[in-house]
């Protein structure tokens, strides 16, 4: 008999993305084979996001859509955030689904599939405060850089964000078993892993925090790069602070979300920190990582965002300096606390539009000046993929600027050493300038050779710069339909 296949489709955060890994690993462990498109699977999991309207009404499109690719006894399941937040009235909403499983609910996979493909129609949406998947092989879509969800869920209460109605409480992974996936990847040839949590510096185990996590990552042979998100202000401890100094592996980049620069509006949003407080988190970190990028999530047309809230937003961006910003307008969540607001204090969707538009101009002028400095430097980078151009390759630095280098001079998976030549303003090209030392340097020796390469190169030609394309009305996204876990889709 032949094996039945598989696709999934999936929206939203970085955490989607490893659920979805770890449905493909689980699905194929019983007898499933992932094929890479809907038309002739014999099931169809969308993997869903329902952190804004759009992320939903995207998923809505997509399911009637889907209608066309099934073939008759096809199952349509519909997985994540939404599955959750809507439960049995997607089943009742959308005759040619079958399943709605919640993200607590993958371990029973198998068996809600068998059942569906008898013709059963279900709806799994208990959280399992116990369930990290431990023994479940995840099926990894990237070969370069390993995605490890280290905490599920969020204990935070930010009144416009529906992830804790969607995933439930937090919960820490056991350090040993983060390590344990750890050493698997670099088993598997990767050696970049990404630390997933909602405010995953927050993690604790009952025995560790995530100082402690960072350093055992960091002492795993073969792991050369650390990187992790989304941690929150309020998390960052002095001891996380000093994890991030000393361990060598930690890259010179975090997303740190500010959503306003009002404190008046992070007080309705109940971010639990003021302007200054953000600022003077910033300013730890930098005093202990010099060399540290920023990038951020901001929310325009919150309730009750006066004019004068929003030029606190455009300042703030301009104090910090962000390398890049995911930028959203405010969208009510069914259930969530913003919902409640005075509705005189909504803020028309004209007027968000329009603060949107600048918020992005200033962010993109902003990232365009820095980066434009940065010519004729030279960078570390690790080469992840194909880029849209054929004869160019994606890399990244440690701090998380895009660059491309030639196809020809590089491989995929390998550490080089290139010099930026020429940016559109946000991504960057490079000239391969050598293969980077194999162990990571630290940081102190690091910042010193590559200030003494940048001094050796030769005088800079100033590339034509591509035209910034005009203002988009959602954030940029870097490609596909997931983006990183602090910016998720729609
Ligand atoms: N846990 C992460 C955020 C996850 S959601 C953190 O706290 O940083 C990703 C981003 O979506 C948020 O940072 C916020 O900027 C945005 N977002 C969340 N809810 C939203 C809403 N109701 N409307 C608009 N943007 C929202
Ligand atoms: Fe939690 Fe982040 Fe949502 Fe706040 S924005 S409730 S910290 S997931
Ligand atoms: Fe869920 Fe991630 Fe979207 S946690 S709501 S898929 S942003």
């Amino acid at each position: 008999m032949t094996r039945p296949t598989v696709y999934i489709e999936t929206y939203g955060c970085q955490m989607n993305v490893s659920d979805s890994e770890l449905m493909y690993g689980r699905l194929a462990e019983h007898g499933y084979d992932p094929v890479d498109g809907p038309d002739g699977a014999d099931v169809i999991i969308v993997n869903t996001c329902a952190i804004r309207d759009h992320a939903e009404q995207r998923v809505v499109g997509r399911l009637g859509e889907l209608k066309r690719h099934m073939k008759p006894g096809t199952v349509l399941g519909v997985a994540g955030c939404m599955a959750q937040r809507l439960g049995p009235t997607l089943l009742a909403k959308a005759r040619h689904v079958s399943l709605v499983v919640g993200p607590d609910g993958y371990r029973a996979l198998p068996q809600l599939l068998d059942g569906a493909r008898q013709g059963e129609r279900t709806t799994a949406t208990s959280f399992d405060l116990e369930e990290h998947y431990e023994d479940f092989a995840p099926r990894r879509f990237a070969d370069v850089k390993a995605w490890i969800p280290v905490q599920r869920g969020c204990d935070y209460r930010c009144t416009y964000c529906i992830v804790p109605y969607t995933r439930g409480a937090e919960r820490s992974r056991r350090l040993p078993d983060v390590v344990r996936e750890a050493e698997q990847v670099v088993a598997g040839g990767m050696s970049e892993v990404v630390l997933l949590g909602q405010t995953v510096n927050s993690y604790h185990d009952g025995a560790h925090d995530f100082a402690d996590l960072l350093h055992a990552v960091g002492a795993v042979a073969g792991i050369r790069r650390i990187r992790f998100t989304s941690p929150h202000p309020n998390d960052f401890s002095d001891r996380v602070i000093a994890a991030m100094a000393g361990v060598p592996q930690v890259c010179e980049h975090v997303h740190l979300p500010m959503q306003s620069g009002s404190t008046r509006v992070l007080r309705r949003m109940l971010r639990r920190y003021s302007r200054e407080d953000y600022v003077a988190c910033v300013r730890r970190l930098r005093a202990a990582v010099p060399t540290l990028n920023l990038t951020t999530d901001i929310i325009v047309g919150f309730p009750g965002e006066t004019e004068t809230d929003f030029a606190e937003t455009l300042s703030l961006v301009e104090e910090i300096g962000y390398e890049d910003a995911y930028t959203f307008k405010f969208s009510p969540r069914e259930g969530t606390p913003a919902t409640r607001m005075d509705p005189a204090t909504f803020v028309p969707d004209e007027v968000a539009s329009e603060r949107l538009e600048r918020l992005i101009a200033v962010v993109r002028r902003g990232a365009r000046e820095r980066n434009l400095r940065l010519l004729g430097t030279r960078h570390e980078v690790l080469v992840e993929k194909a880029a849209r151009r054929g004869e160019l390759l994606q890399a990244r630095t440690r701090d998380f600027k895009t660059v491309m280098v030639p196809a020809d001079r590089v491989r995929v998976g390998g550490y080089y050493l290139v010099e930026l030549t020429g940016t559109t303003g946000s991504t960057f090209t490079g000239a391969v300038r050598g293969e980077a030392p194999p162990v990571p340097p630290g940081r102190a020796d690091a910042a010193a050779a590559l200030a003494a390469s940048a001094a050796a190169s030769a005088p800079v030609t100033l590339p034509v710069l591509a035209p910034l394309p005009a203002p988009a009305v959602a954030a940029p996204s870097r490609g596909g339909r997931t983006l990183p876990l602090a910016a998720a889709g729609g």
